[in-house]
């Protein structure tokens, strides 16, 4: 039987993959479900001290495109595939009150299993610093095995906020400090894609104490115009305000941060997030060095919590490590960050050889023929 198990910043886990703070861990029933489907651990919808009330109407659609426009659209059309998500959902509509016992209570029916609390406050005074204290201390003695810092909700208004933290260094630091100060258990911090050089945040997470960093949320985007009712395709009241992309769009993107940030810290604990729906996906964050991944939108497309989705991650990794066995690869530490030194400089690639250059035109998909092979 293949090892499926990590230790990821001290935390053992039965397998590598959680759902991610979201949707589908956003009540203590959908939490009970996807345990028994299999999932190594879930990181609870994101909370905050107080309640908070959403937009009217759908929090989140989908993008889907059609084989023979590539038409990226929200509208339901026939052999249409899977896009990406598109969200403006805030974080949980409950506040902390209600989700104490709820933490307590999966963790009595599910020891094994790893419950990590999304936490989030804002980081403009010595009061909010104390929130983020008070939501840690509080998610710990429920025995939630860790807590994940949401420096990356991408539309907040307030400047002290979700990513806002995540743009800034200082914040990073300080707000993961303040966190670190009372936290008896691993603090991972989650980091917006929406900045210059995330490896900048990083950093600055790590000074200020974090086991580990996950990325990526959503990345800041708009629904498109629908063309005939001019409107975008969702709105309210003919408003809409940026909102997250997330599955298969984002996933090169997820990688090329992910690829960055392992490779300046290879010590380091990384989550990987964006775009996995199955172990193929999962591998690709693997072999840049992440030691777990999570997966929201294919989740919610597959029963709310996605028991296939962690079927499918669960024996694909027993078929790879299976196939690996001749390498002596037993479990995912024998085979994580196999290819993080794969990501180097342009200038590091290698040029096409004296006659090899074909003078910009290439036989490859999407430039021009080359006149050598028009001629003959
Ligand atoms: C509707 C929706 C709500 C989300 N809410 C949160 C949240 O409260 N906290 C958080 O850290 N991330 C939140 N996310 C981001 C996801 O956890 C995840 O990082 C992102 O969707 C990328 O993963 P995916 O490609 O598997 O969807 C949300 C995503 C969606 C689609």
């Amino acid at each position: 039987m293949p090892n499926r198990t990590v230790t990821f910043t001290g935390i053992k886990f039965d397998n590598p993959f959680l759902l991610s703070s979201a949707p589908p861990t956003e009540s203590e029933n959908n939490i009970l479900r996807a345990f028994e489907a299999g999932w190594g651990g879930v990181v609870v919808k994101t909370i905050g001290l107080h309640p908070v009330v959403n937009v009217i109407g759908a929090r989140t659609k989908f993008f889907r495109t059609t084989p023979d426009d590539n038409a990226v659209s929200m509208k339901k059309r026939t052999g249409a595939a899977l896009h990406g998500s598109w969200n403006w959902e805030l974080i949980s509509d409950k506040g902390l009150d209600w989700w104490v016992p709820r933490i307590r209570r999966m963790k009595e029916a599910f020891p094994t299993r790893v419950v990590i609390a999304s936490i989030m406050a804002g980081s403009g005074s010595d009061k909010e610093l104390r929130a983020w204290q008070t939501l840690t201390q509080a998610v710990q003695d429920a025995g939630a095995d860790g807590v994940e810092c949401n420096f990356s909700c991408p539309h907040m208004d307030r400047k002290d906020m979700g990513s806002n933290i995540g743009k800034d260094e200082g914040l990073c630091s300080v707000v993961t400090e303040a966190v670190k100060e009372v936290a008896k258990v691993p603090v991972w911090t989650k980091l917006t894609p929406a900045t210059q050089d995330i490896v900048v945040e990083a950093a600055a997470c790590f000074r200020g104490g974090a086991d580990a960093i996950v990325s990526s949320n959503t990345f800041p985007s708009l629904p498109i115009i629908d063309p005939e009712t001019l409107e975008f395709e969702i709105n309210v009241d003919g408003l809409v305000s940026s909102g997250g992309l997330g599955g298969p769009a984002i996933l090169p993107m997820s990688l090329a941060n992910m690829a960055r940030m392992c490779q300046a810290f290879p010590e380091k604990s990384f989550s990987g997030i964006g775009g996995v729906s199955d172990f193929n996906q999962a591998l690709s964050y693997f072999l840049l060095g992440c030691g777990t991944v999570q997966v929201c939108t294919a989740a919610m497309l597959d029963q709310a919590i996605g028991p296939n989705v962690i079927k499918r991650l669960l024996s694909g990794l027993d078929t790879f490590l299976d196939k690996h066995a001749a390498d002596g690869w037993n479990s995912i530490e024998d085979f994580r960050g196999l290819r993080r030194d794969r990501v180097v400089a342009q200038s590091q690639i290698r040029r096409p050889a004296g006659d090899q250059y074909q003078g910009g035109y290439e036989p490859v998909e999407g430039y021009a023929v080359p006149e050598s092979s028009l001629s003959s």
